[in-house]
């Protein structure tokens, strides 16, 4: 396990590593100019945009916007927390790390990691409890008769929760876990009487895990018919449902390696698929499929098959996590189970290979809809409309026009009347601002724009050349910069002035994940221009009267608001305000 490591430990581990032999292990590079390239391991991609910089001693991909230094790059590919990283290269250099206590307590990451850890222990009691214990007998039988191997319960670690109130209760008082701490993570319950008891009662259990493999928590399921059939963990500081993927940890590889992924909506699925030897599966637990799921998995795929049970109750909410996906940029196919099957039972009869021809046979996106319009039927102007945001997402000129025959087919159109709605579907799609209000809130989205522009272009230049820092911070001040992501880089340019010189790939681990792939493309990414120094005063000049801007826009708001009340004080007070701004610069 992780804890602090000293920092000039953590440097030398560093120092010791060269990225490009590093990353040369995982992804064949090739010599480009003064940098590497390859494709990305991280995201599925044609043309190499993975680049390795011996010189900064940083990656990035100009794909999918992943970057950082040598430990960024384990923990991505391997899994790892960044203790966890630095410990892996340090054995390679043979550099000791001494053991050292954990977070600081009380901080955001100790909490998560007591949280992990208690997790990881109840996990393990549940487990131990199926595995070991009589009264678990008729758990086991229930696993049999599921046909879920002794291997695969072992490999998801699946448990089961004694019928009584408080069997876990007493192991976490004999494990010197708090109450309060067991009911913060949704396994016990508060009575009414202020007595806790054991959430999970009498059920199979599921734990469920973070793509680093992390338990967060638990689903559990009854052994017969009884209600609720599953039971799961409430949101908790580390269990989100909306930012998981079941199984994911367990998927990762095996998701890269065939270049897609399969979501299912169980965790039976799940497992049977994996147990068939099926392991680009992942299940995204009975919720409609989030942004946040979709920006999960992208890490690994932009590829996914969707295979949902037929019956799926909220089919309409179902499609609409599909569309999602799709905008977000996933290929999204659908596989239809027959004979209304889930795929734990498909697979259970079938077996592996017929699962296989049966995800070949995987539809688009919008052949699905149509085809589930073919059968329910409904008015083809709604159809129509469903349609259309799929026909648009379409990338090739070939696809799509393929596509408009298809959909002017199931729907008894001409060819030219579907055409006709596309095209004005993506007039719409692209003017996006239809009324007064949202046009004057475009006009505000490119001054915007030109803003983030400059601040990024500041911030980039300022990482060359930082003598220029005190200029900037005496011409912006405090609210430079906006974007909270710049903020984060430039503040630590503020605080490190010297470090920043000598060599960013140092010190970027001391940045989010988000943060460091941001200071890896602002250190990747070309600076236009023979003399870019130069064109400092006038990004500067530029954030400077987009603030003003800003401030009048402010005040006018205000004047009018003042004048609408009759508060003849504050009237005159934002007049002089204004008169004042005009003579700033
Ligand atoms: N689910 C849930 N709570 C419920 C019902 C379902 O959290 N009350 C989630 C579970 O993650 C479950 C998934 O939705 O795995 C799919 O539900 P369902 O199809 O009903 O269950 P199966 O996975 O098919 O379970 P089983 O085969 O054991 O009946
Ligand atoms: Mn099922």
């Amino acid at each position: 396990m992780g804890g602090l490591i000293p920092a000039d430990v953590v440097e030398s581990v560093r120092l010791a590593t060269d990225i490009v032999q590093l990353i040369g292990e995982y992804v064949r590079l090739e010599k480009k100019g003064k940098n590497y390239v390859g494709s990305c391991p991280f995201h599925q991609e044609r043309d190499p945009s993975f680049t390795v910089s011996p010189e900064k001693q940083i990656f990035y991909c100009f794909g999918c916007g992943a970057g950082g230094n040598v430990f960024r790059f384990l923990m991505l590919y391997e899994n790892l927390t960044f203790p966890e990283a630095v410990r892996r290269l340090a054995d390679r250099a043979g550099i000791v790390v001494p053991r050292f206590s954990g977070p600081r307590e009380g901080s955001r990451a100790w909490l998560e990691e007591q949280a992990w850890e208690i997790n990881a222990m109840v996990r393990d009691f549940y487990h131990h409890f199926l595995t070991h214990r009589p009264e678990a007998r008729e758990a086991r039988n229930y696993l049999e008769k599921r046909g879920v191997s002794r291997h695969t319960q072992g490999i998801f670690q699946l448990g089961y929760a004694p019928p009584g109130w408080d069997t876990l209760l007493q192991f976490l008082a004999s494990r010197n876990c708090s109450y309060r701490q067991a009911v913060e993570l949704g396994l016990l319950v508060m009575g009414e009487r202020g007595k806790p008891y054991d959430r999970f009662r009498n059920r199979l259990i599921f734990p469920i895990c973070n793509a680093q493999g992390r338990v967060v928590g638990f689903g559990g399921r009854v052994l017969d018919d009884s209600h609720p059939k599953y039971l799961n963990t409430p949101e908790t500081m580390v269990f989100n449902k909306r930012q998981l993927l079941f199984g994911l940890h367990l998927a990762r590889a095996a998701i890269r390696e065939k270049g897609y992924a399969i979501i299912m909506e169980g965790y039976m699925d799940v497992i049977t698929a994996h147990q068939h030897g099926i392991h680009n599966a992942v299940a995204s637990l009975g919720t409609s499929l989030t942004a946040e799921q979709g920006s999960l998995l992208s890490r690994y795929t932009k590829d996914v098959v969707i295979a949902y049970d037929t019956d799926a109750a909220g089919v309409a909410a179902t499609i609409r996590g599909l569309d999602l996906l799709q905008q977000l940029g996933f290929r999204v196919r659908v596989v239809t189970i027959p004979e209304g099957k889930d795929p734990d039972e498909y697979i259970r009869q079938h077996g592996k290979e017929k699962w296989q021809q049966l995800v070949e046979t995987a539809t688009s996106l919008l052949d699905y809809k149509l085809s589930r319009a073919a059968e329910k039927g409904g008015d083809t102007a709604t159809l129509l409309a469903q349609v259309l945001p799929n026909l648009a997402a379409m990338s090739g000129e070939v696809e799509r026009e393929e596509g408009i025959k298809r959909v002017a087919a199931r729907l008894s159109l001409s060819w030219e009347a579907v055409k006709d709605a596309l095209q004005r579907f993506n007039k719409n799609a692209g003017k996006k601002w239809p009324n007064p209000d949202k046009i004057a809130k475009k006009k505000h989205n490119i001054i915007e724009d030109a803003r983030s522009k400059a601040e990024f272009m500041v911030v980039k230049l300022l990482l060359q050349y930082p003598g220029y820092l005190t200029e900037v911070r005496r011409e912006l001040g405090e609210s430079f910069p906006r974007d909270p992501g710049l903020r984060q880089i430039y503040q630590f340019i503020c605080r490190n002035e010297e470090a920043v010189r000598v060599d960013p790939a140092a010190w970027m681990h001391e940045l989010d994940e988000e943060g460091q792939y941001l200071l890896s493309r602002l250190l990747m990414e070309k600076v236009p221009g023979e003399d870019p120094v130069k064109i400092i005063p006038d990004l500067v000049y530029t954030i400077k009267r987009n603030n003003v801007q800003e401030q009048r826009e402010k005040l006018v708001q205000e004047l009018a608001e003042a004048e609408r009340v009759g508060d003849r004080g504050r009237i005159v007070r934002i007049l002089s305000d204004l008169q004042d701004l005009l003579h700033t610069r």
